[in-house]
């Protein structure tokens, strides 16, 4: 069989697994229709799970965004079902038996493996659930596996492509895929055409949701790794501002950076997500200021099919729009929808924070990491330095040639810095400055709601300042390959960032599920 009739096969295979008895679809089923099938008999958490279960089966081996099946899930949906029989407060809203995949950095205190997909990590102990997974474990839902992503969230190497993860290859051999145990060498596919480029560094987060491999998703990011792999896969991502959602138990690069975020098919599918997540964590002390944030009775109540209404938007064409075409009738649908367009603004400072981040984020990665890798239980690398040698150690063999070639320059040049000097403390300076004069001015002086920029191109001004963004799809280009519009705002705009969302989502419904094209 060639690779398109193979994929050919897995779609109409997977079409005809998706109709239940009953005739409720799970593929593309949001969380309100999953919850209204479980209230009206159609459907059993169960069903859910061995749908997904089924579902990676099939379209794994060729997507890889799925590193690790949770062992337990069919335990879990099996307890999630009873709740619901015994109608245990809380057991149908929410999240409530709903299966959802983490991200491969962010730890889970059950059978699955926490790795940030890298081999170094296999068999190592963590001492608790992430903040993320124990509030979502409190929501009722059902924790389904591991999202592979780029290794140790594309901050091993400068040359990696995104999507490569050293575990992603993991997966059995199977008779339609004989070469599978070449896979370890290769990136992660888009779902939607399997040659482009996933983007990263939650490429599994997206891929995986976008296929239908499981309900929803959690992402991180630093610089633009949901907002880019969210647009790529044709999936909504939330950016949260930073300190919203916990980041404790979560692999690290930054914690001035990171944050946890929802990447679902909707955008209420990501506010209910939000809505778990977000929240007070004792374990990270950025989330005291980041609860202030969370309106009373939470993020749901802002999809409000009108919620563009009055709204001021910002448009800097230049850079932003140069090399897009295709945003213009959208512009007209947000101007229908009763928005207000603040075109051809400018951002005279754009650009400037690219050598200051990478110096501020280069300098924190290796004390945020070796904290992370000292609370473990048990784990073969307890410093950055261990991880440098293992990977040094692994590269030598030659059936993981790829490691080899990428490196681990990134790595090499953390270890080299010697705490928080001068030309850190500047580089900070800098990024406040830069955060001030640019876009945050732009959005004061302008009474902005947000900025409307296309893919993830913004994720650099809205990471140096910890600002939120949401990307929602936005079309298809001559190839098929998805791309996004991002509304970003300042610190704690979530609840109108979702009302615009939404509402665009609404006018629009851009999203169609993935055709698999060679
Ligand atoms: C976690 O990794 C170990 C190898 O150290 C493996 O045996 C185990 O199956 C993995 N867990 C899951 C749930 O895949
Ligand atoms: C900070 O900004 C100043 C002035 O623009 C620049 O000279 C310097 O290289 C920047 N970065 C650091 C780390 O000082």
């Amino acid at each position: 069989m060639t690779i398109s009739s193979q994929i050919l096969a897995f779609t109409l295979i997977a079409s005809l697994c998706i109709m239940q008895s009953s005739g409720f679809s799970i593929e593309e089923a949001t969380i309100d229709g999953l919850q209204l099938a479980f209230k009206q008999n159609q459907l059993t958490s169960r069903q859910l799970v061995e749908f997904y279960i089924r579902q990676i089966h099939k379209l794994n081996p060729l997507l890889r965004g799925v590193i690790e099946v949770n062992p337990d899930a069919l335990t879990l949906a099996d307890k999630a079902d009873q709740d619901r029989r015994n109608k245990v407060p809380g057991s149908s809203v929410g999240l409530h038996g709903i299966p959802i995949l983490l991200k491969d950095n962010i730890a889970t205190k059950d059978k699955l493996n926490t790795t940030a997909g890298s081999l170094a990590l296999l068999g190592s102990i963590v001492p608790r659930d992430a903040g993320v997974a124990a509030k979502l474990r409190k929501a009722g839902a059902i924790i389904l596996g591991k999202a592979s992503l780029s290794e140790w969230a594309n901050f091993r190497s400068y040359g990696a492509p995104s999507g490569f993860c050293a575990r992603s290859g993991q997966g059995k051999a199977s008779s339609n895929f004989p070469n599978q145990e070449f896979l370890c060498c290769k990136s992660l596919q888009n779902p939607y055409v399997l040659s482009a480029d996933p983007c990263g560094s939650s490429s599994g987060s997206g891929i995986s949701v976008a296929a239908n491999m499981a309900a929803v998703s959690l992402g991180t990011e630093t610089d633009g790794s949901i907002l880019c792999p969210s647009s790529a896969n044709s999936v909504v991502g939330i950016k949260p501002t930073v300190g919203l959602t916990s980041r404790a138990g979560v692999i690290p690069i930054s914690p001035r950076q990171d944050t946890v975020g929802p990447m679902c098919r909707t955008v209420a599918d990501a506010v209910y997500v939000l809505d778990a997540i977000a929240g007070f964590d004792r374990n990270d002390p950025a989330t005291k200021a980041g609860a202030k944030y969370i309106p009373r009775g939470g993020y749901k109540q802002f999809l409000k099919p009108d919620g563009l209404k009055g709204k001021r938007l910002g448009i800097v064409r230049d850079p932003f729009f140069t090399s897009y075409s295709g945003f213009d009738h959208h512009f007209q649908t947000l101007r229908q929808k009763g928005a207000v367009l603040i075109d051809n603004l400018r951002i005279t400072n754009l650009g400037e924070s690219y050598s200051d981040e990478n110096l501020a984020l280069v300098t924190e990665f290796k004390p945020a990491l070796n904290a992370y890798l000292k609370e473990l239980i048990a784990s073969p690398v307890r410093s950055l330095a261990d991880v440098i040698a293992f990977n040094n150690k692994f590269s030598k063999q030659a059936s993981i040639e790829k490691i080899k070639e990428y490196g681990q320059g990134i790595f090499e040049e953390a270890e080299s810095i010697k705490g928080f000097d001068a030309s850190y403390k500047a580089a900070l300076q800098n990024l406040t400055k830069i955060s001030r004069d640019g876009f945050e001015k732009l959005m004061r002086k302008n009474k902005l709601d947000a900025l409307v920029t296309p893919d993830s191109s913004a994720s650099s001004i809205l990471a140096i300042g910890g600002h939120p963004g949401i990307v929602v799809p936005a079309g298809y280009d001559k190839e098929g390959l998805p791309f996004g519009i991002c509304f970003g705002g300042l610190r704690g705009s979530e609840p109108k960032l979702i009302e615009i969302a939404y509402s665009f989502e609404q006018a629009t419904n851009i999203r169609r599920p993935p055709s698999f094209q060679a």
